[in-house]
């Protein structure tokens, strides 16, 4: 019985046109649900991106809906979903999106201080996030000094930082080993999520599936598959 934290409804996407044109997303619907722990599934080129793109407000889709806690955003002016995106949803990218300029805490802090958090309480309370992700000893290194599992646990520490009510990851534990990915979900699953949160991960990464609440497969930009565990936390 859905509360929904994210629905769906019949999302087209498609790039280029005429000979050019690829449909990346071909009807998709779904639900996500409050207290829930998402994984999609799905090859290399399936669509998956492109379909959390349009259900966090970074892309809007060609045809369909989504509703984001009951409101349809893509009918909402841009400012608000700027607004929506800050203060209701966290995402992760696959290239992480650091900025190169700026410390790891200090990318770290950026959704503190968008919320108006003092800087030094900002980077007090992101030291505790990048401790989260252990890297708290790289916390004045600029992004580029560290590995690409790193960064991405840089990313992922960024996301849990701004605390929101939507948290969606795009393949994070692909460059991460093994230990430390399946560290970074149970602590998803046991931290962070909780009746009032909805987590989406993106992952190819079958030593993880144990967590997911639901498992969802794309292929071919279509939904093939949705399985919710009921026996899970009953
Ligand atoms: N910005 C874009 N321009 C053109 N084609 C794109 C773009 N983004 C994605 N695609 C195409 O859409 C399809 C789905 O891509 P994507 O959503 O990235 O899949 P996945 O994340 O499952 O690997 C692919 O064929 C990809 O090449
Ligand atoms: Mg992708």
């Amino acid at each position: 019985m859905g509360n929904a934290a994210i629905k769906a409804n019949g999302l087209i996407k498609w790039f280029g046109q005429g000979e050019t044109k690829t449909t990346a997303v071909k009807n998709a619907s779904f639900e996500a649900d409050f207290g829930e722990l998402l994984y999609i599934v799905g090859p290399s080129g399936s669509g998956k991106t492109t379909l959390l793109s349009m259900i966090s407000g970074i892309l809007k889709p060609n045809e369909g809906s989504v509703l984001v806690e009951g409101k349809d955003i893509w009918q909402m002016k841009s400012d608000d979903i700027a607004d929506l995106r800050l203060h209701k949803i966290g995402f992760v990218f696959q290239d992480y999106h650091l900025f190169p300029r700026l410390t790891t805490v200090e990318n770290v802090a950026i959704p503190l201080i968008l919320k108006k958090m003092q800087w030094n309480e900002a980077i007090r309370v992101a030291l505790e996030y990048l401790d989260i992700v252990g890297l708290k000893d790289r916390a004045q290194l600029p992004p580029v000094k560290l590995s690409g599992g790193e960064q991405q646990r840089v990313a992922i520490a960024r996301a849990i930082a701004g605390q929101p009510d939507i948290l969606i990851f795009d393949e994070p534990t692909a460059s991460l080993d093994g230990d430390t990915g399946k560290k970074i979900v149970e602590f998803i699953k046991t931290k962070i999520l909780n009746p009032d949160r909805c987590v989406i991960i993106v992952t190819h990464d079958n030593r993880i599936y144990e967590y997911a609440d639901a498992i969802m497969k794309m292929e071919d930009g279509k939904i093939t598959d949705f399985e919710r565990n009921t026996q899970q936390d009953a």
